[in-house]
């Protein structure tokens, strides 16, 4: 049998890649993802209802997709060092790609807004993690200003090789399903992602190699929903931190997006993204926050009727919910404590008769 290996993004897709034999490929073999059949959303919704987990990704993230291909490209034009603006994935994906590359890594993040196994990670990889007293979009100004400045790599999604990778997410599906879906819902933030996959989708219909395109659905948290407003929102606050950004960098682009495809950019409050989120992770699948406003959108998108039946759909869940395990606990029952014997374990189990 000859062995069948995941080769990561840029190999896998290389003919539809901005790379050439003299790139130098950076890869944690990121990508070819699961793509989960939920059965409860499914009954729910009466549709065919799957979730692609892109927090199977090395470092838990969808971002792995974009900076394999930024890092490979900075590295082929002699880059030594990359910088990151992050709500917390950015940086940790930057800071493991960098680190494999022999990079230096510089992340500037909004203090106290990070979740913990986010900023474990860019610590861990070895970047250089710096707080600001501001958000998100302060940051990302800070490190466009510094990379215009200063001999350093700018890898956010601002950095169209992000978005070339990042269209793989698309393409997967595509493969996964033998067509694109009918509907695509998935979070909204920086609106990189988005841009991404609606590009990707378009570009493998082109090819022959989709007959359908999706209907295009974002979710932005109600409190920081510039997109759906129509203005920045200065002091953009919810509980997925990962998409808490009141200016995104890529809006014209989501726009288009929702706007070609017959699709929309809505929101979806702190509660609906809770609820979302614990419907999932009863059923097994442990997404962050953030990803879960793909699955809120998709219940909002029912329960106003908006769905067809046998609708097929698919929602990302954009990272893995192990990144943030204290907010989690704290909407959890408090373990049990009991003494190690037999008796006391069944009686706790519900066991005795
Ligand atoms: N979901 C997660 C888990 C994210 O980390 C992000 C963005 C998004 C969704 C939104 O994607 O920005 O392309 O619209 N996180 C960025 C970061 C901003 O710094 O990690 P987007």
């Amino acid at each position: 049998m000859s062995p069948h290996v995941w080769r990561g993004i840029l190999e896998e897709y290389r003919d539809r890649m901005p790379v050439t034999d003299a790139t130098p490929v950076v890869t944690l073999r990121e990508g070819g993802t699961p793509l989960i059949h939920s059965e409860e959303l499914s009954e729910r919704t009466g549709c065919e209802v799957h979730l692609k987990f892109d927090g199977a990704n090395p470092t838990g993230s969808f971002k792995d997709r974009g900076m394999t291909v930024a890092i490979s490209k900075a590295k082929e034009a002699g880059a030594e060092a990359v910088i990151c603006a992050s709500t917390g994935n950015t940086s940790a994906s930057a800071a493991a790609y960098a680190g494999k590359a022999g990079m230096t890594c510089g992340v500037i993040v909004p203090k106290g807004k990070i979740a913990l196994g986010k900023l474990a990670q860019a610590l861990v990889h070895g970047a250089k993690v710096i707080q600001i007293d501001g958000n998100f979009d302060q940051a990302l100004i800070l490190c466009r200003d510094l990379a215009e400045t200063y001999p350093v790599e700018l890898v956010n999604s601002v950095n169209p090789y992000r978005i070339d990778g990042q269209r793989t997410g698309a393409w997967e599906i595509c493969d996964q399903l033998g067509r694109a879906p009918d509907v695509h819902v998935m979070p909204v933030g920086n609106a990189g992602n988005i841009t991404a996959y609606w590009r990707g989708y378009r570009e493998y219909s082109a090819d022959g190699r989709t007959d359908v395109l999706p209907v295009m659905r974002g979710y932005q948290a109600a409190g920081a929903a510039p997109l759906v407003l129509g203005h920045p929102v200065e002091l953009p606050q919810t509980i997925a931190t990962a998409i808490r950004i009141g200016n995104p960098a890529s809006w014209q682009p989501a726009v288009d997006a929702a706007t070609e495809s017959g699709g929309s950019i809505r929101s979806v409050t702190d509660r609906e993204i809770i609820a979302a989120f614990r419907l999932i992770a009863r059923h097994g699948v442990f997404a962050e926050m953030a990803s879960a406003a793909s699955v809120a959108g998709l219940l909002q998108l029912h329960e106003a009727g908006e769905l067809e039946p046998g609708q097929i759909i698919t929602c990302v869940l954009t990272g893995h919910g192990l990144k943030d395990p204290e907010w989690a606990i704290s909407g959890a029952a408090e373990p049990v404590t009991i003494p190690a014997d037999r008796e006391s374990a069944a009686r706790e189990l519900g066991l005795l008769a």
